[in-house]
């Protein structure tokens, strides 16, 4: 068996330290603010090279006080891509505000061309996913934001560590939000996230946001959450942020042998290649065909997981229609939906392994 992920590899790796460090919090019994969050979010701004990282409950947390930090809500218009994930569209709307959705290019980046058909004076923000640790193309993404006044947010949760000329995914937008989920490149033994910035003013309101607005003791200056990152969950970040440049090289050097194996084989398109400006961190290693369904089930036989992300998007979700959002046609976005497929990639997979996925899937396409 080949899982998709295989979580017990890494815990083996860092197990000793994680429960060592674990100790000395159990000893204090300092749960929370202790020396863990605050070295976890020094540590983090200084490997992103941004003024402020602020340690939160979850990615979905980390959007939600992102878009509510730059005053995002009630009337605003945020702009999305329909092949985001469902967290980006609920905390536009539990900010209060309304998604406005794209479509997406084949390489499965935000279509820009399509804002100007979008866009009304009512919209604040675009809300950019790097789908997969594929950094997007920042250039064009800061000229849009500029020409129409928008207030750019990034997800990096998939992009941990990637790229774009030089400078680390997350710190192009007015606020960075991540996941740091158990799946994710940085990832923790529970729901964890954070937000990164450059703006004081937005990290002033990320700070207290996540502690329900309270500036002092008992002195509250505005509303927010119960969004916090525990001690226990940012002394396993700083451990794992010391290994994660080394892990990201072994997940691109094995996207490297996936994508050289698979170029050329009627029938697959593997994932988008890195021009000179993009590092990616393949989060996930997706691939595309018209048989994606017949490709897992083959998988499967063979002991192979694979995954789906996203089977259906935003726009065709139940819930989308339940929030009385209006109806869409993108048609790039619902036909990657019914061809995309992440095969088996993680830092820890052994090179037999690594062979036996290139074998299997070339062998489905009689390759
Ligand atoms: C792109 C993206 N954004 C946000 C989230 C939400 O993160 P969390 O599960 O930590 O709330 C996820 C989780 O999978 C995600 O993939």
């Amino acid at each position: 068996m080949i899982p998709l992920l295989d979580l017990k590899r890494e815990w083996r790796e860092i197990e000793a330290e994680v429960k060592e460090s674990w100790e000395r919090i159990f000893a204090s019994m300092k749960l929370f603010n202790g020396d863990n969050l605050i070295n976890f979010e020094k540590e983090m701004a200084d490997y992103l090279g941004c003024s402020y990282v602020f340690g939160v409950g979850s990615g979905t947390d980390a959007l939600l006080l992102s878009l509510v930090a730059c005053g995002i809500g009630p009337g605003d218009e945020v702009i999305l891509h329909a092949n985001a994930f469902v967290a980006d569209v609920e905390a536009v709307k539990w900010a209060g505000a309304t998604p406005l959705l794209i479509d997406v290019k084949e390489d499965f980046s935000l279509d820009l061309s399509q804002v100007e058909k979008v866009i009304t004076p009512k919209t604040k923000a675009m809300l950019v996913v790097h789908m997969y640790g594929h950094p997007l193309n920042m250039d064009e993404i800061l000229e849009v934001c500029e020409k129409y006044d928008l207030i750019l947010i990034e997800d990096a949760s998939h992009a941990h560590g990637a790229e774009y000329k030089g400078k680390k995914i997350g710190t192009f937008g007015k606020v960075g939000a991540f996941s740091c989920g158990v799946v994710k490149n940085l990832n923790a033994l529970g729901d964890a996230g954070f937000v990164a910035t450059n703006d004081s003013e937005v990290a002033y309101k990320l700070n207290y946001l996540r502690v329900h607005g309270q500036v002092k003791k008992n002195d509250h200056h505005f509303y927010g959450f119960n969004s916090r990152l525990d001690e226990i969950q940012a002394a396993v970040l700083r451990i794992k942020l010391k290994r994660l440049d080394e892990k990201n090289e072994i997940r691109r050097r094995i996207a490297e042998k996936y994508t050289e194996a698979f170029l050329g084989v009627s029938g697959l398109i593997p994932p988008p290649l890195d021009d000179g400006n993009k590092k990616s961190v393949y989060h996930r290693y997706v691939v595309r065909t018209d048989k994606r369904e017949e490709l897992q089930s083959f998988l499967k036989d063979k002991g192979i997981g694979t995954g789906i992300y996203y089977p259906i998007p935003l726009h065709l979700q139940r819930a989308w229609k339940e929030a009385g959002y209006p109806e869409y046609r993108l048609p790039v976005s619902e036909k990657l939906s019914k061809e995309i497929l992440a095969i088996p990639l993680f830092p820890e997979m052994r090179e037999e392994e690594i062979q036996y996925v290139i074998e299997s899937v070339k062998q489905f396409f009689g390759a």
